[in-house]
C-alpha cells in the first residue's frame, strides 16, 4: 500500500483563502431551488459535498449551471412545488447535510423518492432527522434497521404536512434544518427547540429569502405556506472548519504567522477561536464585518455584498505557547467538526484538556474519537476516554512531543487533515495511508498548505 509521508516543518508563513462553506453551500442549493427565481451563487467549494447537492438538486428537475473555474453556480429555483418527481434513486453520496435536509423538502412534495448514500453515509443515524418528519405527516420506509435505529437508503412520500413543535433529542444541525424546511410547506406555525444552539445556517439563509422565520431563545419559528424570494446573489463565506486546520498549525509551529483571509465567523460555527485563544493561542480578527455589512476584501473593504446574513472577517494566528483547557457540553455544537484538530492541538498544550459530551463524533463519517485518540496515541500521546451512560470525555495530558508514526485516515477527511498537522508538527515521519477521502471537503489543502510550509 502506497503512503502519503508527512515530514515535520519549521514553520508556516503566508496568506490563504478558504473555499466557501461546506454546510452553506449545500444548503444555498437546496433553498435558492425552492425559491421563485435565479440565484447567483459566488465562492462554491470545489468539495465532493456541494457536488452531491447540486447533483441531487438537478435530479429534481432544477436547472443548475456550474462554472467550476469562477466557483459561481447559478439557481433557477422553481418554488416550494416545483421539484419534478426524480426518475430512479437518487444517490446524495456521502454528504449527510444534502441527505439530512433533502429529506425535509422531501416531506413536502407530493411524490415518492429514494435517497441512497455511500458507503460512510450509509452506517449513520436517520431516524433522529425521520421520526419528526413522521410526525408531520411524511410516510418513511427506510431500507436498514439495526437497533433502535434507521439507516439509508430512505423512501420517502411527501404529504400535506401538518405543523409540529419539535424538541431536538441530540444537539444537530441537520436535524433541526430539515424540520425547519418541512415547516416551509404547512400553514401555521412549525417550532423547533434546542438544548444547546447548533450552527443557525439554515435560519440565516431561510431569512435573506424572506421566509418568515423567528428565532428566540431557544427556540426557531418558521410560518409555513409562503414562497420563498431569492436574493440575487450570494457570496459563501471561507469554511471555518478549513480555516481550523491552518488555526491549529500556526500556533504549534514555532516561528509561525499566517493570515487567513474571508473566514465565516458564525458565532455559532467560531468555537474553535474561543477554545484556541483560552489556550493561549495568539489569534486575531481582523477586518470583522458582524454579518450585517460586505465582505472584506483588499480593494473595496466595506462594498456591500449578499453576505450580509452572515459574519466575516479575517483571522491572523501566529505560533503560541499553548495550555490544556476544559472543553464543556454547551461549547461542543460551535465547534463539533474542530474537535480532531482540537486534539491534536491538545496533544501540543502543555497540561490537561478535557472535551466533555463528545460522544456525537462517534457518528461522524468514521467514529472520530476512535480515529483520532488511536492515531495520535501511536504518536506517543497521552489520552484517555471515559464513558458515563451515554455521556462521553476524552482526556489529553498534552506537552510531550509527538513521534512519527504509521497512521490511518479510516477514509475521514477531517482525521486525515488533523494527521497530516500532527505530523508536520511532530519529529520524524509521519506515513499516513489515504488522503483522497480529503476532497470531500477540501480538494485544495495539501497543495496550499505547501505554499505556506517550510
Ligand atoms: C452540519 C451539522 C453538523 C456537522 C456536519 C454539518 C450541517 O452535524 O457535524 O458536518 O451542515 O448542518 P449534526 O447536525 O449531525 O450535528
Amino acid at each position: 500500500m502506497s503512503f502519503f509521508a508527512v515530514n515535520p516543518a519549521r514553520h508556516a508563513k503566508g496568506k490563504v483563502s478558504l473555499p466557501g462553506d461546506k454546510s452553506i453551500a449545500c444548503r444555498s442549493i437546496i433553498i435558492s431551488s425552492l425559491s421563485k427565481g435565479k440565484t447567483t451563487i459566488k465562492n462554491f467549494p470545489p468539495g465532493k459535498d456541494p457536488f452531491y447537492a447540486v447533483q441531487t438538486f438537478k435530479r429534481f428537475g432544477i436547472k443548475i449551471i456550474q462554472d467550476p473555474k469562477n466557483r459561481s453556480v447559478r439557481v433557477l429555483g422553481k418554488g416550494l412545488y416545483g421539484l419534478k418527481a426524480p426518475r430512479g434513486p437518487i444517490n446524495t453520496g456521502d454528504s449527510g447535510t444534502t441527505f439530512r435536509l433533502s429529506l425535509g423538502v422531501l416531506a413536502g412534495q407530493r411524490f415518492r423518492t429514494v435517497l441512497t448514500a455511500g458507503s460512510s453515509l450509509s452506517k449513520r443515524p436517520m431516524l433522529r432527522v425521520i421520526s419528526p418528519l413522521r410526525a408531520m405527516g411524511a410516510a418513511i420506509n427506510s431500507g436498514c434497521k439495526l437497533g433502535k435505529d434507521e439507516y439509508p437508503p430512505v423512501t420517502i412520500t411527501g404529504a400535506d404536512l401538518k405543523p409540529i413543535t419539535f424538541r431536538l433529542p441530540v444537539a444537530s444541525a441537520q436535524v433541526k434544518s430539515a424540520v425547519l424546511l418541512a415547516g416551509l410547506y404547512p400553514e401555521g406555525k412549525t417550532t423547533v427547540i434546542e438544548a444547546i444552539p447548533t450552527r443557525d445556517h439554515t435560519e440565516r439563509m431561510l431569512r435573506l429569502f424572506k421566509a418568515e422565520i423567528k428565532v428566540h431563545k431557544n427556540s426557531v419559528v418558521i410560518k409555513g405556506g409562503r414562497e420563498l424570494a431569492p436574493p440575487a446573489k450570494i457570496i459563501i463565506p471561507g469554511d471555518i472548519s478549513s480555516a481550523a486546520f491552518f488555526l491549529v498549525l500556526g500556533t504549534i509551529l514555532p516561528g509561525s504567522r499566517i493570515l487567513i483571509k474571508n473566514v465565516n465567523l458564525n458565532p455559532s460555527r467560531a468555537g474553535i477561536i474561543t477554545i484556541l485563544k483560552r489556550m493561549g493561542g495568539r489569534i486575531k480578527v481582523t477586518s470583522h464585518c458582524p454579518g450585517g455589512r460586505g465582505l472584506p476584501s483588499d480593494r473595496q473593504s466595506h462594498k456591500p455584498q449578499a453576505t450580509s446574513w452572515e459574519p466575516v472577517g479575517n483571522l491572523q494566528v501566529e505560533s503560541s505557547k499553548l495550555r490544556g483547557t476544559l472543553v464543556r457540553r454547551a461549547e461542543i455544537p460551535a465547534l463539533i467538526d474542530e474537535i480532531p484538530i482540537l486534539m491534536v492541538a491538545a496533544c501540543f498544550a502543555k497540561g490537561r484538556t478535557v472535551f466533555e459530551g463528545a460522544e456525537e463524533l462517534r457518528v461522524k463519517e468514521t467514529d472520530r474519537i476512535r480515529s483520532m485518540s488511536e492515531n495520535l496515541m501511536k504518536m506517543g500521546a497521552d489520552i484517555r476516554l471515559t464513558k458515563i451512560s451515554r455521556h462521553e470525555k476524552i482526556i489529553i495530558h498534552g506537552g510531550t512531543p509527538l513521534l512519527g508514526a504509521k497512521v490511518k485516515s479510516f477514509s475521514d477527511h477531517r482525521t486525515a487533515m488533523s494527521m497530516v498537522i500532527a505530523g508536520l508538527g511532530a519529529q520524524g515521519r509521519t506515513c499516513l495511508d489515504d488522503v483522497n477521502c480529503i476532497s470531500k471537503s477540501f480538494p485544495g489543502f495539501l497543495s496550499l498548505l505547501r505554499t505556506i510550509v517550510k
